[in-house]
């Protein structure tokens, strides 16, 4: 088998599914995960094949999501298609179970339990991902593609606000962005996320001072 060969024939039918999908999910939002998994993989000494399939397949069960308006969940749902794709590429049962197990626990909002490094490393480079100035741009995006306000410094932070109008990306980072740079598992992502946190905090601040007026 020649792994790299398979790897670029998954890459291909996992982008077939981003096809008209939205900015904040879309498939340049896999290749920065992909770039960003393989960055930490080096440096915690992961399996990068099983990483490269993980990055690549860990969304693709987000139109599915997207169309129920989150009864869905894309992380179960993505499990699933990775599997049959995986098994179609002809990879064995083996590399299907360690890159489903992956895709499965990625979510930051579901814990669910890591069971190997390359599921860690996943998981911090999707989180990453959402955090810092890309974070705010693909956070902004999705409030707007489904229709949220900008902003509202006043929301209930506690309360769960997914896929109403104050599903913002203020919201966002005060429910589930808060405490991304303490759930990373790898020091270089909790490094690169703590960095970005602050940068968000800087940004969010501005926002609600301007929101009182400041000039
Ligand atoms: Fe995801
Ligand atoms: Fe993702």
């Amino acid at each position: 088998m020649n792994i790299e060969k398979e790897i670029r024939n998954v890459k291909e039918d996992a982008r077939g599914y981003f096809e008209g999908v939205f900015g904040s999910h879309d498939w340049d939002h896999v290749e920065r995960v992909y770039k960003l998994a393989l960055h930490i993989g080096e440096k915690e000494g992961a399996d990068l094949e099983v990483l490269k399939l993980a990055a690549y397949l860990h969304d693709i069960g987000r139109p599915e999501q997207a169309k129920t308006k989150g009864k869905v969940c894309h992380a179960e749902h993505g499990a699933k298609l990775a599997k049959e794709i995986l098994a179609r590429n002809g990879f064995d049962q083996a590399m299907i179970d360690r890159v489903s197990k992956c895709i499965e626990a990625h979510r930051l909002s579901v814990r669910r339990e890591h069971k190997s490094l390359e599921s860690k490393v996943l998981f911090d480079a999707d989180t990453i991902d959402s955090l810092g100035a890309i974070g705010l741009g693909r956070l902004f995006s999705f409030a707007g593609s489904i229709g949220a306000k900008v902003h509202n410094k006043d929301v209930d932070v506690t309360v769960n606000h997914e896929y109403t109008t104050e599903d913002t990306p203020y919201w966002y980072f005060m429910n589930r962005g808060k405490d991304a740079p303490k759930r990373m598992f790898t020091k270089e992502g909790r490094r690169i996320a703590q960095a970005r946190y602050e940068f968000m905090g800087k940004f969010f601040k501005r926002i609600n001072a301007e929101v009182d007026g400041a000039k």
